[in-house]
């Protein structure tokens, strides 16, 4: 494996201009890793015992919230019997009451306040955490597969636009980073492919486990730039061309990051 400092990367990636950074932003299929083949084998280990894996305190908290009942409102379970097997990996999608496009989290939002007749859950609130590891690790395993066609088509489009976009004061893009570098060794982090499809993950850093959000929000901020808040429309398209850019691997989330 190579090594960079971030001064390295900083120079030969400041030298060329937005214009000349490849379209091309995906990564072969048969090269395609998730952020897993990057970890020590000791991380690895954590991730793959699922009694010492922590993200799954937050599955089980999200089992039992899903099978509850608030008041006189229907639980999750009364409407979904059949459980959400596979689901979590078709998405962010439109939703089709709105058009709009969402992420798990929306979805798990728009169920309680549409009908359960409860508020929204904030995210990185434990209950929204828990529910969304809950239903994410329902599809451990599965290909992520979203649709990017039709009506989505632009929400892609606002995804890779970010997605090459160089920010911050250190003036770089996630391309140059994840599709460019991946492999390489960033303060003391090797830089993975950039795939969502560990998430929710628990990281080490936070101590906790958190949204695809929270580490896009930490990248944003690696580079100096102003993350955008929780929720934003841009973010959610973000994840959408994050899935499509992943299409195929395996999700695997409740995953363990350092
Ligand atoms: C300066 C380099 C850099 C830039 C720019 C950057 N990231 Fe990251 N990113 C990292 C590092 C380092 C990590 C932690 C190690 C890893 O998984 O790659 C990371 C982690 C991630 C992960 C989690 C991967 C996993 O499997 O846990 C995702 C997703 C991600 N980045 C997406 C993005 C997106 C989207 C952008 C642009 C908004 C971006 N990154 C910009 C360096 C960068
Ligand atoms: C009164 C019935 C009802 C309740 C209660 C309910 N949902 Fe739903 N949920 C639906 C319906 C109907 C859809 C399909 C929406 C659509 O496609 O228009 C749906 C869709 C979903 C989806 C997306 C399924 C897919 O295939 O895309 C998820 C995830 C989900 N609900 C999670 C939850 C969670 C978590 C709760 C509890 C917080 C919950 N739901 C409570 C009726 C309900």
């Amino acid at each position: 494996m190579k090594h960079v400092g971030l001064g390295l990367v900083l120079i030969s990636m400041t030298a060329c201009s937005r214009t000349e950074i490849a379209p091309e932003t995906s990564i072969p299929q048969n090269e395609l890793q998730s952020g897993y083949a990057f970890l020590t084998a000791e991380t690895q280990a954590l991730q793959d015992d699922a009694f010492e894996n922590p993200g799954f305190l937050w599955v089980d908290r999200g089992e039992r919230l899903f099978q509850s009942v608030a008041s006189t409102e229907p639980s999750c379970l009364t409407c979904h019997e059949n459980g959400l097997d596979g689901v979590a990996a078709s998405f962010p999608k439109l939703d089709p009451e709105t058009g709009e496009l969402i992420n798990l989290e929306g979805r798990i939002n728009a169920c309680r306040t549409r009908h359960q007749g409860l508020p929204p859950l904030a995210y990185e609130s434990e209950d929204l955490l828990s529910l969304t590891a809950y239903i994410a690790h329902q599809s451990n395993g599965d290909p992520i597969s979203v649709d990017v066609s039709g009506d989505a088509a632009p929400y892609y489009e606002l995804g890779l636009d970010y997605f090459i976009t160089r920010r911050g004061q250190f003036n770089l893009s996630c391309q140059q980073c994840h599709t460019e570098n991946w492999g390489k060794q960033l303060r003391g982090d090797t830089i993975s492919q950039g795939h969502g499809n560990g998430f929710p993950a628990y990281r080490l850093e936070w101590q906790s486990l958190g949204s695809l959000q929270r580490r896009l929000r930490d990248c944003d901020t690696g580079v100096r730039a102003e993350p955008l808040p929780y929720g934003d429309p841009t973010y959610v398209a973000v994840e959408l061309f994050l899935a499509a850019r992943a299409q195929g691997l395996e999700a695997e989330s409740p995953a363990v990051r350092r």
